[in-house]
C-alpha cells in the first residue's frame, strides 16, 4: 500500500522536528521502498578544474566562485551597488566547508535531490532555491537573490554538479551537522570564553571579528573569518542556535579538523559556542514568525514565542532535555487518552 503525498510529508514532518540528521531520511522511504543510503564521505569530490567551457560549465563555475569568494561578487562592499546581496563579508564556504563538499558541515553533496523539502522553519514545503536565500538572510545577513537572477542559477548549477554522484531522494550519512552529546547542564560562556582564548582567537582573534584579506570596503574578505559583530552571522541564522553552533564547532574547528578526529570535547564545543552566541551581532526582524506551527521549533531556538513555559535564557543556553521533556508531555494531552 502507498502512502498519500500528504500522509507522507506528514511523517517528514515529524522525523524534521526530531533533529537536522533525521531530516534526511526521505519520504519514499515510508512508500514501501527502501532509498539507496549513501556515505557522503564516501564520494568523491569532483575536480572543478575539470569543468569544460560550455554555457552549463561556466554557471557552475561562477556558482563556485560565488561559493568561496562571496564578497567579491555580492558582497556589501562591491562596487555595483545594486549587486549587494549579503550583508556581511562572510563566504557561504565559511560554514560550508571546502566549497560545499566537506561532510558534517552542512554538505551542499546529495543538496541537490535532497529538495523540495519540508522545512519546519517556514512549516511548508521550500525549494532550494528558497533554502540558498534563507541563508541569504540569516547567515549572510543580506537580501533574497532574484530566484531567475545568473547568480541563483549559478549556484544551483554548482550544487547540481557537486550532487552528481548522488541519486535523487537518497538518505544521505554525512548530511547537516553531527550532534554533540549534550552536558546535562546549561552552557556556561564564562568557561566557553576561556576555551575561546586558549583555541580560537589565533586565528578569529581576541574580539572575534576576525582577520581581513584587505581593508575594510575593498571586499576582499577575510582569511579567517568574524565570530561576532556587524560583519557577522545574524539572530536569525542556523549557527546562533546553540546546538547547531556546538555540533558544527566539535567536528570542523580549529579549521582543518575532521569528524573523525574531532579535537574538543562536547563539553567544550557546547561552552565555546554560548560564548560566541551571547557576544553582539546583528539582529534579524520579525523572528516571532519562524517556526509557526510552534510545537516544531527547535528547543535551542533562543526567540520567542516558546509553548512550552520555559523562558529565553534556558532556550539559549540549555539545559535542553527537561524542554523536551515538556514538549512531549503537552503532546501527550493534546493527543487526549488513548482507546481502549
Ligand atoms: C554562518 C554560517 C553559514 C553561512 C555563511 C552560510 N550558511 Fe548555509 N547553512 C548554515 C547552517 C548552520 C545550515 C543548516 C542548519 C539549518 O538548517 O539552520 C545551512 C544550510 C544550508 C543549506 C541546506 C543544506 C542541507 O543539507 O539541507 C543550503 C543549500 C545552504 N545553507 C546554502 C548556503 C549558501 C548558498 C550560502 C552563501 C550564500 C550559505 N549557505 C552561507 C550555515 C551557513
Ligand atoms: C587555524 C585557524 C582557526 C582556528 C584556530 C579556529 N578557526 Fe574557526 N574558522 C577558521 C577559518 C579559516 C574558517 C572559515 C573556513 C573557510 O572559509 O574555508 C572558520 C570558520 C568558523 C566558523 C563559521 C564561520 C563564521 O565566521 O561564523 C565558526 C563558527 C568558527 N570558525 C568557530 C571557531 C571556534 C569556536 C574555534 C575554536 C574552538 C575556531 N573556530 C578555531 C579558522 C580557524
Amino acid at each position: 500500500m502507498k502512502l498519500g503525498w500528504r500522509a507522507a510529508l506528514a511523517l517528514v514532518a515529524t522525523a524534521t522536528a526530531a533533529g537536522f540528521a533525521a531530516a534526511r531520511e526521505p519520504a519514499a522511504k515510508h512508500q514501501g521502498h527502501v532509498p539507496p543510503k549513501v556515505d557522503l564521505g564516501a564520494v568523491a569530490t569532483p575536480d572543478i578544474a575539470t569543468v569544460p567551457d560550455t554555457p552549463e560549465g561556466r554557471a557552475i563555475k561562477y556558482g563556485y566562485e560565488l561559493v568561496t569568494a562571496t564578497y567579491a561578487h555580492i558582497g556589501p562592499e562591491v562596487a555595483q551597488t545594486e549587486m549587494r546581496y549579503a550583508g556581511n563579508n562572510l563566504t557561504c564556504q565559511s560554514c560550508h566547508l571546502q566549497a560545499g563538499a566537506q561532510v558534517y558541515a552542512m554538505p551542499y553533496v546529495g543538496v541537490w535531490g535532497a529538495f523540495p523539502q519540508y522545512r519546519a522553519r517556514e512549516n511548508e514545503v521550500s525549494t532550494l532555491e528558497e533554502r540558498i536565500n534563507g541563508c541569504m538572510m540569516r547567515s549572510m545577513n543580506g537580501r533574497p537573490l532574484p530566484h531567475d537572477s545568473r547568480e541563483m542559477k549559478a549556484m544551483l548549477a554548482y550544487m547540481k554538479w557537486l550532487s552528481s554522484g548522488v541519486p535523487v531522494g537518497a538518505s544521505l550519512v554525512g548530511a547537516g551537522t553531527l550532534a554533540i552529546t549534550e552536558p546535562a547542564r546549561a552552557a556556561d560562556p564564562a568557561r566557553g570564553a576561556a576555551v575561546y582564548a586558549e583555541t580560537c582567537a589565533a586565528c578569529h582573534g581576541e574580539n572575534g571579528l576576525g582577520l581581513r584579506n584587505g581593508r575594510a570596503g575593498d571586499a576582499k574578505g577575510y582569511q579567517f573569518p568574524p565570530l561576532w559583530g556587524p560583519d557577522s552571522y545574524n539572530t536569525g541564522a542556523g549557527m546562533y542556535r546553540l546546538l547547531t553552533a556546538a555540533a558544527f564547532i566539535k567536528n570542523n574547528m580549529p579549521v582543518g579538523t575532521t569528524h573523525a578526529a574531532a579535537a574538543l570535547s562536547d563539553e567544550n564545543a557546547y561552552d565555546v559556542a554560548a560564548f560566541i552566541n551571547s557576544q553582539p551581532r546583528p539582529e534579524k526582524a520579525d523572528l516571532d514568525k519562524d517556526f509557526p506551527d510552534r510545537r516544531k521549533k527547535p528547543v535551542d531556538a533562543p526567540f520567542p514565542p516558546w509553548i512550552d513555559g520555559f523562558g529565553a535564557a534556558q532556550h539559549k543556553y540549555g539545559p535542553f532535555e527537561p524542554i523536551r521533556r515538556k514538549l512531549r508531555e503537552l503532546d501527550a494531552a493534546a493527543a487526549g487518552p488513548k482507546a481502549p
